[in-house]
């Protein structure tokens, strides 16, 4: 008998869309599709942004029902971490800059659980969200520099009608910041049609994006960079394939979303 394929997904619960078409791809792809569901509280640098993460596991469950997953993987923090860990995996080049600045620790908290996750469901494959862009960054170097075996996916970003980018946290606006919200991805579209018509300057750019979400009363800008798509360093002139990357607060809750130039 031939040896059965597996597809990993990995996530924080409180899923949508976005996690289900991941898990639809790994469907597709493999013959066995496992799913995680952990808040890692290692990749919190904000107690209360850890304590207010949502967690919806029943209603989880339920999705999953019709998900056609095979496994579920729900461990305790006390499973992942038995005693504080030792050891911390970071990619200092790639984390170290943009949502790294921002939140310091983030990086090292989640490339180390991804470690363990990936080690502990020996997946063929493992499917990510495009969204979190320096995320997928980091893991993809992070397994091609340890060896790990199991081969990583990135899956375009899933949006509401209205174009927000899908996340977890979405449920955690308030109606009128979710009618707001939608400002990042209509600002990222009229820029890119500007780059289209010939601005390579990306100082324009973000001053034009700026000034765009600015004009919003409920966003604040948290960052705005255009970096190289590869290697995620700063350019100022687009002149090979660029990441534009873009972290929004509304209320207390910073939204990310981010589009290839
Ligand atoms: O993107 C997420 O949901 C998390 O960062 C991940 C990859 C599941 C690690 O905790």
């Amino acid at each position: 008998m031939s040896r059965k394929s597996s597809g990993f997904v990995p996530t924080m619960g409180a899923l949508h869309e976005g996690h289900l078409t991941l898990m639809r791809q790994a469907r597709s792809e493999n013959d066995i599709v496992i799913v995680s569901i952990f808040v890692n509280p290692t990749q919190f640098n904000d107690a209360v942004d850890l304590e207010k993460y949502p967690r919806t596991f029943e209603r989880d469950c339920e999705l999953l029902k019709n998900a056609q997953i095979d496994a579920l993987f729900a461990p305790d923090a006390d499973e992942i971490y038995p005693t504080p860990m030792d050891t911390i995996i970071d990619v200092p080049l790639l984390s170290k800059g943009l949502i790294g600045k921002l939140r310091p620790g983030h990086f090292q908290g989640m490339a180390s659980v991804v470690t363990k996750l990936l080690n502990i469901a020996q997946a063929d494959r493992a499917y990510f969200g495009e969204k979190d862009y320096q995320q997928l960054a980091i893991i993809k170097r992070m397994v091609f520099d340890l060896n790990i075996p199991s081969e990583i996916i990135g899956v375009p970003i899933v949006r509401e009608a209205d174009g927000l980018a899908m996340s977890s946290r979405n449920m955690r606006l308030s109606s009128k910041e979710r009618a707001a919200a939608p400002i990042i991805y209509k600002t990222m579209e009229r820029a890119l049609n500007k780059h289209t018509l010939g601005e390579t300057s990306v100082n324009a750019l973000i001053e034009f994006i700026t000034d765009e979400i600015s004009a919003e009363p409920l966003a604040t800008i948290k960052s705005i960079d255009i970096v190289d798509a590869e290697n995620l360093q700063p350019m100022t002139i687009i002149n090979r394939p660029a990441a534009l990357l873009l972290n929004v607060q509304f209320g207390d809750v910073i939204l990310i979303d981010q589009s290839i130039i």
